[in-house]
């Protein structure tokens, strides 16, 4: 691995054993069922959701994308960005449209993605130092729920795109926005957020419900890595793979629904759970944004939101925020 790169491992050596037990435990015995979505990202679970983002239906990706197409030179203008951090970074693909810009403008000397997906940091530091011969790679494997680590380096930038901020309820999201605020405390740090927006439900159902079938995959995953790392004995074939829009919350939910009624076990707790017939396991909410709303959020967690900016057809917006 070339030395511009670093990875630096901060995830506790139980982190696969104790967390995920503490959240299996306390997800499968409560009622309604649910499991915390960082845990699809395994080697494989990663490969799938980059598949997700290539899919026709999963148009979040193409919609974020042109955002930063249109809107990367203001971003490093407005920014000056010397650091660009980003959480969640997964393959860092659209990152590149930032990078490009931050370059041009001659700022930027760091890229710091950060991700609980080790085989996707590894396999986007290693490309982007292909791509890019003077950038330095800093890379953390971390959990950004538990760990928010920033280089010293300002003005620092932290991009967390691709509407992962979605997979929070309202509680989590601005007490996460909040702790954000606390650590970005050096002249000129910045936040770029990058948040899907409400629209058709019919357009939301089928980015979540592909017709090949991924999504269905990328959702069933998840029982595969709590077959290996619990030593459970889910029959991802005794599932349903069911994308919902929850108009009352204004999200999307991933939900693995029981085919039959059965019962799994969890060797590792000791647990044994039964799912009757038809009985949903929500896997995944994706909340999708009002302009509005997310001021709120900001400005309720210590931001002020400086701009805000969306596709030609408003299916998905960035919005730039710093510390009031
Ligand atoms: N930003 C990319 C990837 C989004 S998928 C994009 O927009 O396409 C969500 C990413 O967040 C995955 O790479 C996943 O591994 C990571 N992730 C999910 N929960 C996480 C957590 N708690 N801590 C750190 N990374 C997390
Ligand atoms: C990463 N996250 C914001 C994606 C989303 O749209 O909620 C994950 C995903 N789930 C199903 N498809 C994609």
């Amino acid at each position: 691995m070339p030395n511009r790169i670093s990875i630096d491992n901060r995830l506790p050596a139980d982190h696969f054993t104790r967390t995920l037990r503490a959240d299996v435990a306390e997800g499968l015995t409560a009622q309604p069922k649910t499991l915390p979505p960082k845990w699809f990202y395994d080697a494989h679970g990663s490969v799938l959701f980059d598949r997700i983002t290539r899919l026709p239906e999963y148009y979040p990706t193409r919609a974020e994308k042109m955002v930063l197409r249109a809107h990367a030179d203001d971003i490093a203008r407005l920014t000056g960005a010397r650091t660009l951090v980003e959480l969640g970074s997964g393959s860092s693909e659209k990152t590149r449209l930032l990078i490009d810009a931050l370059s041009a403008g001659g700022t930027l000397k760091l890229y710091a993605p950060l991700d609980v997906s080790e085989s996707a940091l590894e396999e986007a530091a290693e490309s982007l130092c292909r791509d890019y011969p003077d950038l330095r790679v800093e890379a953390t494997v971390a959990d950004f729920e538990t760990d928010l680590p920033l280089p010293d380096a300002a003005p620092r930038l932290v991009a967390f795109l691709g509407s992962t901020i979605g997979n929070f309820d309202t509680d989590q999201r601005v007490a996460f926005l909040t702790r954000m605020r606390t650590i970005l405390t050096r002249e000129g740090d910045a936040l770029l957020l990058g948040v899907d927006l409400v629209k058709d439900p019919k357009t939301l159902i089928r980015a979540y419900d592909d017709d090949q079938g991924v999504t269905a995959a990328f959702n069933k995953n998840l029982l595969r890595v709590l077959n290996r790392e619990l030593g459970a004995d889910f029959d991802p074939g005794a599932f349903d793979h069911r994308a919902v829009w929850n108009a009352e919350a204004e999200r999307m939910e991933m939900r693995l629904r029981a085919r039959v009624t059965h019962t799994v076990k969890i060797p590792a707790l000791d647990l044994t759970v039964e799912f009757t017939r038809g009985e949903d396991l929500r896997t995944e909410i994706s909340v999708k944004f009002r302009e509005e709303s997310l001021t709120e959020d900001l400005t309720a967690s210590g931001f002020t939101q400086s701009h805000w900016w969306t596709d030609p057809q408003s299916r998905f917006a960035l919005t730039l925020a710093t510390p009031a």
